[in-house]
Formats: C-alpha cells, sequence, structure tokens
C-alpha cells in the first residue's frame, strides 16, 4: 500500500542544486589537493608540468560550474530553513552567500595569476582559454598571496559549514543532510 511521503519528510533542495553542490566539492577539493601538492614538486619535472595544468583545467572548470550554480540558485526556490534562532538563519545565509563570492573569486585569481605570469591556458589540452591581461611579473607575487588567501578563506568557511552541518545531523538531529540529497525510497 502507497502511504505517500513520510510526513516528517524534510523539504529538500532541487536536484540542479544539489548535482551542482556535490559535483563542486569534489572539483574544487581536487584542484586543492593537486595545487597544495604541485607547488612542492621538483622544478622542471614532468610530474609538476601536469599537476600544474591539470590544476588548472579543474580550477577554470570549477569556475563555469560556479558561474552555473549561482545562476540555478538565483532562478530556483530555496526550502524553507529549518526550525532554529534567527541569528543561526542569518549566519547560514551570510556563509552560503561568501561561499559563493569566493568559490568564484578564487578561480579568477588564479586565471589573473596565470596571465600575469605570462602562461598559456590550455583547457585540458582541447581549448586555448584567453588571458585577463598582459604579462605582468612585479604583479605576480601580489596575485599569488591573493590567491593563496582566497583558498585559505574558502577553507575556514567550508570547515564552519561542515561543522554547522554535523552540529545539526549529529546532535540536533534535524536531518538537515538529507536536504542536500536525493529521496530514498522509504525515508
Ligand atoms: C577552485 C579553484 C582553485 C583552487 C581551490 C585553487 C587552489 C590552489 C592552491 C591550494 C594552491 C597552492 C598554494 C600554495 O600552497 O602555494 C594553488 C596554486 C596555484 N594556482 Fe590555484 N586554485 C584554483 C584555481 C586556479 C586556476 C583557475 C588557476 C589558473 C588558471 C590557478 C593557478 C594556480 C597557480 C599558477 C598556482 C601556483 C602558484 C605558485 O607556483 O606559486 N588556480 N591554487
Ligand atoms: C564538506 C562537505 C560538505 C557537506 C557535508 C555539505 C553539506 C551541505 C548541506 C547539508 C547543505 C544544505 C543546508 C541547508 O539546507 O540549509 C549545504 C548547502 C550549501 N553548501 Fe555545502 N556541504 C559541504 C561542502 C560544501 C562546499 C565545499 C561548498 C562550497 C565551496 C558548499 C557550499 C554550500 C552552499 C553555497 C550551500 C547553500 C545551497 C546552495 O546554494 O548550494 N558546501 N551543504
Amino acid at each position: 500500500m502507497d502511504r505517500g511521503p513520510a510526513p516528517t519528510a524534510p523539504p529538500r533542495w532541487p536536484a540542479p542544486v544539489q548535482l551542482l553542490h556535490w559535483l563542486g566539492l569534489v572539483l574544487i577539493a581536487a584542484t586543492a589537493v593537486i595545487g597544495l601538492l604541485m607547488v612542492d614538486m621538483e622544478r622542471g619535472s614532468d610530474l609538476r608540468k601536469l599537476s600544474y595544468s591539470l590544476h588548472k583545467s579543474l580550477g577554470m572548470t570549477a569556475l563555469a560550474l560556479g558561474v552555473l550554480r549561482l545562476a540555478v540558485r538565483l532562478v530556483v526556490r530555496a526550502p524553507a530553513p529549518v526550525a532554529g534562532p534567527a541569528w543561526q538563519r542569518r549566519a547560514a545565509h551570510a556563509t552560503h552567500a561568501l561561499m559563493y563570492l569566493v568559490l568564484l573569486a578564487l578561480p579568477v585569481s588564479g586565471w589573473l595569476l596565470n596571465s600575469v605570469a605570462g602562461q598559456p591556458l590550455p583547457w585540458f589540452g582541447l581549448l586555448q582559454l584567453p588571458a585577463l591581461g598582459g604579462r605582468n611579473p612585479e604583479l605576480r607575487q601580489l596575485v599569488d598571496s591573493f590567491h593563496v588567501g582566497l583558498f585559505w578563506t574558502l577553507a575556514a568557511l567550508v570547515a564552519l559549514h561542515l561543522a554547522a552541518v554535523l552540529q545539526h545531523q549529529l546532535l540536533r538531529r534535524d536531518g538537515l543532510l538529507w536536504r542536500m540529497l536525493p529521496r530514498r525510497r522509504g525515508r
């Protein structure tokens, strides 16, 4: 007998938001891990060259996906927020907005870094992407620090985000995580 959805089933984020959220996580994590490892690799080695080009191609893909994600997010309706104090709702909102900002600014800063360094930008060897400006060695150090600074800002925001999700999921047990996952039969 079909009893319909459970009365306690929480509202969920629409499927495209879910898909882009988890795809974004995998892409950003892979780009970040390669980024952290590649800078210590032996200069001139094939592995270092491969890692740099992979980092840049994945990072540019993360940028395209981030733009798409923001566009989707602006047109779909967010589910009603979970119950809780108003300050937590405001904090979640602010963290999400800041994550979007850094999510886009981080790859753009990498793109700028590549441009001021005068390096070409082939996307997975398939497509030559344009530079954001001319070569400018004097700006290189500054833009590099900016790229790294933005990365650690994103890492801090994601740590805060994860702590909030775990607090909801494990301590409050309000099923917040299910809002970002597809509905399973019987749940
Ligand atoms: C989500 C996207 C991105 C993330 C998470 C990310 C993260 C990182 C990280 C963690 C590092 C190592 C920093 C260090 O410890 O020195 C790095 C370095 C670097 N990134 Fe990215 N990055 C992203 C996008 C990009 C893009 C799109 C480009 C270029 C088109 C780029 C170009 C570079 C370059 C050239 C370096 C090396 C800097 C150096 O050798 O000092 N990144 N990135
Ligand atoms: C580390 C693992 C992660 C987990 C377990 C996780 C979990 C979640 C959950 C459960 C929600 C729904 C919150 C709600 O309904 O109020 C959410 C929303 C969100 N998360 Fe994450 N998340 C993770 C990583 C990330 C990362 C890496 C980013 C961005 C860089 C991110 C950005 C967002 C944003 C912006 C939202 C709001 C909905 C949207 O516009 O996509 N999350 N996350």
